[in-house]
């Protein structure tokens, strides 16, 4: 199954918009298997940010991402990648289509509310960054199960 790594970025934290986005993609019908409120240090930001290491706003980026704490999750379902990035709308929140997470709730292009892995490639990469196997669900192996 597609597995994705979404994090709800500070200013999503501090604007108490955790439960509304869970639900957004609980009620889309994908499957939360990791979740995680946590401070992410200056090395995981640099790391996670890598690829944008020489653009001028890195130092921003992880300023911002490492200033408050962080809401980090793991999703699974079918085109979880391509459609949670639909669900969040486009970077600037500005240019946002209403109905999407940033086009609801976002003010800025830094302040962005949510993180959301680009490819398959990113989410495996984010996934092993933010999270142990250990802290993943396996649905599958659930013995009691109370949806059928
Ligand atoms: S993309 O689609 O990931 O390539 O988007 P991109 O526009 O390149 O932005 C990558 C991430 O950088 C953040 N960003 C900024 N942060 C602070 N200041 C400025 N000016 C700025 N511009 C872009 C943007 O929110 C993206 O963060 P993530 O967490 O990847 O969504």
């Amino acid at each position: 199954m597609e597995k994705t790594f979404l994090m709800v970025k500070p200013d999503g934290v501090q604007r108490q918009l955790v439960g509304e986005i869970i639900s957004r993609f609980e009620r889309k019908g994908f499957q939360l298997v990791g979740g995680k409120l946590m401070n992410v240090s200056s090395e995981l930001a640099g790391e996670h940010y890598a690829e944008h290491k020489e653009r001028p706003f890195f130092n921003d980026l992880v300023e911002f991402i490492t200033s408050g704490p962080v809401f980090a999750m793991v999703w699974q379902g079918e085109n979880v990648i391509s459609t949670s990035r639909k669900m969040m709308g486009v970077t600037n929140p500005k240019e946002a289509t209403p109905g999407t997470i940033r086009g609801d709730f976002g003010l800025t292009v830094r302040k962005n509310i949510i993180h959301g892995s680009d490819s398959p490639e990113s989410a495996v990469r984010e996934i092993g960054l933010f999270f142990s196997e250990q802290e993943l669900q396996d649905y599958s192996k659930l013995i009691n199960r109370w949806i059928y």
